[in-house]
């Protein structure tokens, strides 16, 4: 397929685009600079010019907390540039991947979060992405809405690398123990993507990492063979603008009949990500 990649310059952008390459897919990316989403005119022109097969929308406002502050901006880009997209692949009559987050739910549930279940954001950031989402299945009939969860992975600012910076530099590290979720790696969610547009199932699917982790627990892990202690701390110690949910777990159950297997477990997928970064870090120091 002839993908179009948006906010191809963001951590989701960097680690989908390889993946994509390698299925053999022909990948055309736009990063912020090259097309800004908001630009409807822009849009519109650059689908009739690449003519792409299918649009992978990753573009977005992701500043969690900030999102409280620049309420008009987060929903410019998270929903009516995800509208632009949307009504562009109508016209063109091709399906969409719209990302979004684990942030439409309000936490209360207390187990996994089915695709079935309703919504209910509690953060700006969270309300802008379900706008989004909301765009999406106005516009289109064919479309895969992807929910994800605490991602990291290479090429972007994420908290396993603040964790380990911060264990370096030998900074007291105090880490939220009243929040759960599952953290995600860039590489496993770009690979069930790249399965799940083969299928031609569209609907909303929910795809984290497995297994269940506080933040506290994913720091201990981050740092495991450092020898440095992690403090846990309550939300109440650590104040933010934007509230969190308390437990965003997201059941797969949808994903893994679909693309017939299961996501990687969190810690497997962390383990890969810190090889990589090793590797990464000696090449740099020789060079
Ligand atoms: N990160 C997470 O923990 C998480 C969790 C759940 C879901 N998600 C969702 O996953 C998707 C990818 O997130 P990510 O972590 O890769 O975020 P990211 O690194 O912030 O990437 C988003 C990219 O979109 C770009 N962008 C912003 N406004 C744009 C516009 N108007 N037009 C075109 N591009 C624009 C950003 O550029 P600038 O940086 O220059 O603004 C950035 O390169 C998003 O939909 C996000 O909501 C993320």
């Amino acid at each position: 397929m002839k993908i179009l990649v948006t906010g191809a310059g963001g951590m989701l952008g960097q680690a989908l685009i390889p993946c994509l390459d390698s299925r053999g897919h022909e990948v055309i990316e736009f990063t912020k600079e090259h097309l800004d989403c908001t630009n409807y005119t822009l849009v519109r022109h650059t689908f009739n010019t690449e003519k792409p097969d299918l649009v992978m929308h990753c573009a977005a406002f992701t500043k969690v907390d900030q999102a409280e502050a620049e309420t008009k901006l987060a929903y410019f880009i998270n929903g009516y540039a995800t509208e632009n997209i949307a009504v562009c692949c109508s016209a063109l009559n091709i399906p969409m991947v719209y990302i979004s987050t684990d942030y439409v739910f309000d936490g209360e549930k207390g187990s996994p979060y089915s695709t079935f279940d309703d919504t209910n954001p509690i953060s700006i950031y969270g309300k802008s992405k379900l706008a989004g989402e909301i765009a999406v299945n106005r516009h289109l009939n064919n479309y895969y809405i992807v929910r994800t969860s605490w991602l990291y992975g290479p090429n972007g600012k994420n908290f396993v690398d603040t964790i380990y910076n911060m264990a370096a530099t030998g900074k007291p590290i105090r880490v939220v123990s009243d929040q759960f979720g599952s953290p995600t790696c860039t590489l496993s969610l770009s690979e069930a993507l790249a399965d799940l547009i083969e299928t031609n199932r569209y609907g909303v699917y929910h795809a984290s990492d497995e297994g269940v982790a506080s933040w506290y627990d994913f720091a201990k892990e981050i740092v495991k063979d450092l020898n440095v202690e992690v403090t846990p701390i309550g939300t109440r110690d650590f104040p933010r603008p934007a509230t969190r949910p308390k437990y965003s777990v997201l059941d797969k159950s949808t994903l893994n009949y679909t693309i017939n297997r299961e996501m990687p477990n969190w810690k497997d997928s962390l383990k890969i990500y810190l090889e990589l970064r090793k590797v990464a870090n000696q090449k740099f120091q020789k060079a």
